[in-house]
């Protein structure tokens, strides 16, 4: 089956809301509108300038998709500094990032939390991008499959097989996460497929081959074609390169 592919600037806590709106006008008038008919892509902005995207993406109907990098898993409540997904789906966000290894590693998210979300996020209508990936010494010790296999069974906890199908799967090994070593194309392909086939026997046939898998981690315009050309790689989560000019030419060569 077919899968879009799917291309996602991670921007991090990067870009005030007026960078982001000349950012995202410069980088749709580069990416040609034909483009995106083989790609989709979604821009995650910090939350502070979500509103003021929302209204250019809208008002000039660009093709790009609106994403967060992450949200609480509750709607409402004593959670001072946290962002409600129910607020996030009122601004028309159609991708939140969920898991990414920056906020586990760092804010202590662990795959509970990060299940509570993926629920808290397919419940108001978003898709979210659930983010896995080994560290360098769960690499060395051949742990990778253990981690990353173990995170989506976790991640994926009480998700219809349906809603899974609607995902988006990130595979990120965390020692390539900006640090300029991408994992070789076979090594991402081999993971990519082992996640593919975890889904197949959590869930089914359907399921595994409608679900999109991204792989992240120093994704540029040199190797994005590489990667995305993999038979289970679905497109890419983009840091560093999705700030950058850099970005149009990787968004190009990943659609082919
Ligand atoms: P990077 O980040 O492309 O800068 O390695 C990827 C990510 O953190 O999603």
């Amino acid at each position: 089956m077919a899968r879009k592919p799917l291309i996602s600037g991670n921007w991090k806590m990067n870009l005030n809301h007026f960078e982001a709106i000349q950012n995202v006008q410069k980088l749709h008038y580069l990416i040609h509108k034909e483009v995106f008919d083989d790609v989709d892509v979604s821009i995650h902005p910090p939350f502070t300038d979500i509103r003021s995207i929302q209204t250019l993406v809208e008002s000039e109907e660009l093709e790009f998709a609106l994403g967060a990098q992450h949200c609480h898993s509750e709607d409402t409540g004593a959670f001072t500094g946290e962002v409600s997904p129910a607020f996030l789906a009122k601004l028309n966000t159609e991708y939140v990032i969920c898991g990414h290894s920056e906020r586990r590693e760092i804010f202590g998210e662990t795959d509970e939390i990060v299940n509570a979300k993926v629920l808290a996020i397919l419940k108001h209508a978003m898709t979210p991008i659930l983010c896995c990936g080994e560290t360098l010494d769960e690499r060395e010790a051949g742990g990778t499959e253990d981690k990353v296999l173990g995170q989506i069974a976790a991640g994926l906890a009480g998700v219809s097989n349906e809603q899974i199908a609607s995902m988006v799967i990130a595979y990120e090994p965390i020692w390539a996460i900006g640090t300029g070593k991408t994992a070789t194309s076979e090594d991402a392909q081999t993971v990519c497929a082992a996640i593919r086939t975890k889904i197949r026997d959590m869930a089914d046939d359907v399921t595994a081959d409608a679900v999109r898998i991204q792989y992240g981690g120093s994704v540029k315009a040199g190797n994005a074609a590489e990667l995305m050309s993999q038979p289970d790689i679905d497109g890419a989560l983009v840091g560093g390169a999705s700030l950058k000019p850099d970005f149009v030419e990787l968004v190009r060569n990943g659609a082919g």
